[in-house]
């Protein structure tokens, strides 16, 4: 039985990753042809799933959800994966899973809430892509996430108040390693489709893709 203390990185390693002066998005394939990868990343809720997917169509890439990829390489859905092998035994096939993905070429990946804050996820994201995160406070996450349809193991169980309570403390303790994003997109007005619109704008914008 492994501890999550072992596949959790070091919370106390606090030097953010250089942000490189020009955008890492047109990366160089082993061919010398370029490509585009980039991963949001967030808090559940946050509208990764949605932007991704808005962002790969305005730029004609493939879209990748890893919830969706683990779910359909396992057979399982997420919960099913909770229930059988705990939250340890997701985390160690979401980590296996992530340096699937993030090999891909010309792709828009979003990954799950947890998944920038285990192992050396969040540093091998840096490496592999333009990362963003879509910050947002946790009122908007909660409301957010009352109008989604998708079961979250994390959160079942839970009343109301005590989501919300979960929500801000786990917010606060991951935002240390949500905030290493070589990028950041503000995300709290996003509640319709011209704001994901915009979203998307400022993401390309940032970016320069
Ligand atoms: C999780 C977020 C979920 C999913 C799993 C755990 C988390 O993905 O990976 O339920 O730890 O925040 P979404 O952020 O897409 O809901």
């Amino acid at each position: 039985m492994i501890s999550m203390s072992n596949i959790e990185p070091n919370n106390k390693r606090s030097t953010q990753l250089e942000k490189p002066s020009t955008p890492l998005s047109h990366r160089e394939g082993q061919g010398g042809e370029s490509f585009i990868r980039i991963i949001l990343i967030g808090y559940m809720g946050a509208g990764k799933t949605t932007v991704g997917k808005e962002l790969a169509k305005a730029l004609g890439l493939t879209f990748y959800d890893l919830d969706w990829y683990i779910t359909t390489r396992m057979r399982r859905t997420v919960k099913e994966i909770f229930d059988e092998r705990g939250e340890e035994g997701f985390r160690r096939i979401e980590h296996n899973m992530l340096h699937e993905v993030a090999e891909f070429e010309n792709v828009v990946i979003s990954c799950g809430g947890g998944t920038p804050c285990f192992f050396d996820n969040m540093e091998y994201m840096n490496q592999q892509a333009d990362t963003v995160y879509l910050k947002a406070s946790p009122e908007v996450l909660y409301a957010h996430l009352q109008m989604g349809k998708g079961v979250r193991p994390l959160l079942l169980n839970k009343t109301p108040d005590e989501v919300q309570q979960f929500i801000r403390e786990q917010l606060a303790y991951r935002e240390h390693f949500y905030s290493q994003a070589r990028h950041i997109a503000d995300v709290n007005l996003m509640d319709n489709f011209s704001k994901i619109a915009n979203t998307v704008a400022d993401i390309r914008e940032m970016l320069g893709v």
